[in-house]
Order: C-alpha cells, then structure tokens, then sequence
C-alpha cells in the first residue's frame, strides 16, 4: 500500500505554477523563527526504472530535526532516493511519511544547479518560495528576512546574472528557506562551487540548519563534508542502506580533526570495498 502523504513545491516551479493554488487557505500562520523539523519514516521503499531496480527495500526512521547525510557511489539511486522523498516522482512500493500531514511548504528541495529565474530580481526569486503564500501581505518582508538569513539582503534588487555562483545558491538557499520547511533536501547543493566558497556554504548550511532546525537530508559525494555537517551518514549500495554511522562529534565542529578524518576513512573503506564488488 503506497501513502500519499508526501507533497512537496520543487524548486524549478515558474511563477505560473506557483500561483496554482488548488486548496487556497485565506488564513495564513506566520511561523515561529524556529519551526523545528518532521520526523521521516520510509518502509520497504522500492523504485525501479523499467528493468533497472535501483531502490530495493529502503527501511528508515529520520527523527525531526536531525542532520543526515547520504553518500554512495554514482547511480547508487541517491536523487532517486531524495526525488521519492520529496515526492517529485512516484514509488512503486513502500511508504513515505513525516509523521501527520504536511503541507506543500514543509518539505523543499535545493539542486545543485541553482535554478533562478533569469528574468526575476533577487527577491521575487525568494519570494516564489513562498508557493501558495506569494500573494500574502507579508510576502516581501518574509522573503527580505530569507535574504538577510543567507547574508544577501543588499542584493535584492540585482538580477540573478551578475551574482557569483556561491551567490546564485544563496539566493536558492534563501528561496527554500522562506516558507520555512520541516524537511529540506539538498542534492549535492555545493557541488559546483570552488573549495572555499563551499566551505563558507557548509556553515550557513549548518548554521541556518541549527537556527531552524528543520529536518535536514544532504546527498554529497564528498565524504568530509558529510561527517563535517551531518548527525548521521548513511552510505547506499545494492539499493538498499548498506552502512548507517553515527558521527558523535560535538559541534561547532573542527574540520579536519583526527575524530572527523577517522570517521571519513571509515566510510570510504567502505565505498572502495562496494567499489571492488561490483
Ligand atoms: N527518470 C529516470 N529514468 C530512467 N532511469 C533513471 C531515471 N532517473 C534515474 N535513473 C537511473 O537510476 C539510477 C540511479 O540514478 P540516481 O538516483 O540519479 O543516482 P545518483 O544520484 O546516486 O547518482 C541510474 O542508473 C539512473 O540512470
Ligand atoms: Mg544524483
């Protein structure tokens, strides 16, 4: 039996989409600072794609508010894996839920292409986060709030092709928050950038994680930023969850700390040796 409780607003949605409202609500609750996050619950998760079974049997409890990550190697079904859970795509078997209804907004998705409107200011950008809540009173002021959280609040009024490409998923990053999400995925979101603006990503990236404390799932390839940023690392093989480890280190954390380098050895033994088997 499939649950249909997953509902998500992807982050390619054009204004015309957003503006599609189907369940209007008149009243609107300004959120808390802190919403805090959803638990995640996956049972027996399968998904193939024609003859290519690429997920399954995934069995996972997300508790609200944890950092996790995902890593496996290339095609293991990781997006797959994200795109099910944001429900951008169907599954074929299993269960996906968060623990009660959730609304559209709850759950966001940031690419690692920042997807921007060419032809919309910074701040409308921001502001089509907002879905359904675009039209709002305080639409402006939610997504001018988002802005400053991503320390882009002089850039409002630029179009999105003189930012840097740090800058570009900044504003991706302020567009997911706005609507202050329960659960955000992050596919690979700091794989285009160079060494140290994705550095300086990682920390607002935990940063607003901390501050917000919405459910946070990351699908990286890179192994050091998963245990720098992640509760928890869940490495993917065989389409299934092969490795689940715990990354216990107090935060704020010391990148390159004997603890955090053994972890990262650890994990990537074990993805050579899923490597060698197949
Ligand atoms: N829409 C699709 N149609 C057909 N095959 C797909 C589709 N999306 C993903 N796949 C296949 O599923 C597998 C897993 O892909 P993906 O989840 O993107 O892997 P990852 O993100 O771990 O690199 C790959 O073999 C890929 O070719
Ligand atoms: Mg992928």
């Amino acid at each position: 039996m499939q649950t249909a409780l997953r509902t998500s607003l992807p982050e390619t949605e054009l204004p015309s989409r957003a503006n599609f409202v189907p369940h209007a609500r008149v009243v609107h609750e300004e959120r808390t600072a802190h919403t805090g996050g959803r638990p995640l619950s996956i049972r027996g998760l399968r998904k193939s794609f024609g003859a290519n079974e690429v997920l399954r049997g995934i069995d996972l409890h997300i508790p609200a508010g944890q950092f996790v990550a995902i890593v496996g190697k290339s095609g293991c079904g990781k997006s797959t894996l994200l795109r099910l859970i944001a429900g951008l795509d169907e599954i074929d078997a299993g269960s996906i839920s968060f623990g009660g209804d959730v609304q559209p907004e709850d759950i966001r998705v940031m690419f690692q292409e920042p997807r921007l409107l060419p032809w919309a200011r910074v701040l409308a950008n921001v502001e089509v986060g907002l879905g359904r809540d675009r039209a709002s009173s305080d639409a402006h002021a939610r997504a001018e709030k988002a802005l400053s959280e991503v320390g882009l609040a002089d850039k409002r009024d630029q179009w999105p092709s003189v930012l840097s490409g740090g800058q570009k998923q900044r504003v991706a990053l302020g567009r997911a928050l706005v609507s202050r999400p329960r659960v955000l995925a992050f596919d690979e979101p700091l794989g285009a950038l160079d060494a140290l603006t994705r550095i300086s990503m990682q920390r607002l990236l935990e940063r607003v994680w901390r501050d917000q404390g919405f459910t946070a799932i990351l699908v990286t390839h890179d192994v050091s930023e998963a245990v720098a940023l992640a509760d928890r690392v869940l490495v993917i093989e065989g389409g299934r969850i092969a490795h689940d480890v715990t990354v216990n280190a107090a935060r704020p954390r010391q990148r390159g700390s004997a603890e955090l380098a053994s972890l990262e050895g650890s994990i990537l033994s074990h993805l050579l040796s899923a490597d060698d088997r197949t």
